[in-house]
């Protein structure tokens, strides 16, 4: 099949007429005109060639039998020279197994004589809707690749910007490792269905990587932050959505990177929204996201005891946190799942966020190459950092 994406001209205006029977081609040739189109006639096959070489024509009209050259051998000329071209012939009832021919040789279609206008309007109008259709096909096909190409830039981008978030601080990169696996754990739990737990498991690795933008000084403090430190902190749940909003195959992420210091009772941030107004998958991602911050040792302090953990978050049950999110995460810290995935994590290789990262990246080529599957298995789970 040709490529008209790679022909400049798509001008469906002119059509050759070239029939060797002055009474079939003059009157389909002023039809045609009537109705709009530019007609260039040829009295036989060399003549259509000579004329078909000088001029651009969208369409070309031929009887099969003719002198000096027949339809079939000025097809295959036309087919050489340019072969966006459409070529439709016109048969006698001998001719049948020549336009069949015909047809296997590139041409769009015949018409049998006798044969009347509207027939002839017909196909026309057909080779006119095929060549928009065409058009139109390329042209999504060019946007195609354009968003492609911009989708593998943006993720690429993000994969750079998780490594650049990992080198700023050591701890967010265990951080944002366990917090996906937590939170895909917990939701698990309240029985979200496994589409939106791979939604969720990616918002926790990439819930932090707004923190691109929070200086060293102010995210390595020891000490307590300022008011206005709090107020710099504060801004990397939205530069985390907007990086990662514009990649489709996040988009889904970017609303819970957003929400993830939201609280229940519409004191946290950005947006200080509350009660459903977040969204579940962000409200367990609170949750996932504070227990592992108790719990984890940092460089100037070691973890709090799980104990300790545990009875602030439940302190937090109806203000902080949504009470059912708290009680499907005790729930499953108490049966063993919760800390047990980290071992299962350890067990499985240690797969790292950035692994993850790359795994969506993967997703999302396929996705721009037309893959239909989305059930891929979820990757091994993450490790936590040493
Ligand atoms: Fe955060």
């Amino acid at each position: 099949m040709s490529d008209p994406a790679a022909e400049e001209t798509w001008n469906e205006k002119r059509i050759l007429v070239c029939d060797d029977e002055p009474h079939i081609r003059e009157p389909v040739a002023i039809y045609l005109r009537q109705n709009g189109f530019e007609v260039t006639t040829a009295v036989d096959g060399r003549d259509g060639l000579n004329k078909f070489q000088k001029d651009d024509f969208f369409l070309v009209i031929t009887d099969i039998n003719m002198p000096q050259m027949t339809g079939l051998d000025l097809l295959a000329e036309v087919r050489k020279v340019r072969p966006t071209t459409d070529v439709v012939m016109i048969t006698g009832n001998v001719d049948l197994d020549y336009a069949i021919q015909a047809i296997k040789n590139g041409a769009y279609d015949y018409f049998r004589k006798p044969f009347d206008f509207e027939d002839v309007m017909l196909t026309v109008s057909r080779v006119v809707e095929k060549r928009r259709l065409q058009r139109a096909a390329a042209e999504a096909e060019r946007l195609r690749g354009e968003r492609s190409a911009s989708e593998r830039n943006a993720i690429e981008a993000v994969m750079a910007l998780v490594q650049a978030v990992y080198s700023k601080d050591s701890y967010t990169r265990g951080h944002m490792e366990r917090v996906g696996l937590y939170a895909d754990v917990i939701a698990a739990t309240m029985g979200l269905e496994a589409k939106r737990r791979k939604i969720i498991e990616r918002a926790g690795i990439l819930h932090d990587i707004g923190k691109i933008g929070t200086p060293d000084v102010i995210l390595n403090k020891t000490g307590k932050l300022t008011q206005e430190e709090f107020l710099v902190i504060q801004l990397h749940p939205n530069v985390g959505a907007q990086i990662v909003r514009p990649i489709s195959v996040l988009g889904e992420v970017a609303p819970l990177v957003r929400q993830h210091h939201e609280k229940w009772n519409g004191t946290g941030y950005p947006d200080r929204l509350a009660g459903e107004k977040i969204t579940v998958e962000a409200r367990i991602l609170a949750i996932a996201d504070v227990f592992d911050a108790l719990h984890s040792d940092r460089a100037y302090r070691p973890g709090l005891p799980i104990e300790k953990t545990i009875q602030i978050i439940k302190e937090g049950r109806g203000s902080h946190f949504d009470p059912e999110v708290v009680d499907c995460f005790e729930s499953c810290l108490n049966d063993g799942t919760l800390l047990g995935s980290i071992k299962d994590a350890r067990g499985a290789g240690q797969v790292s966020a950035q692994d993850k990262v790359k795994a969506m990246a993967e997703e999302a080529q396929k996705m721009m190459m037309g893959a239909t599957s989305q059930a891929r298995e979820a990757a091994p789970a993450p490790a936590p950092a040493p």
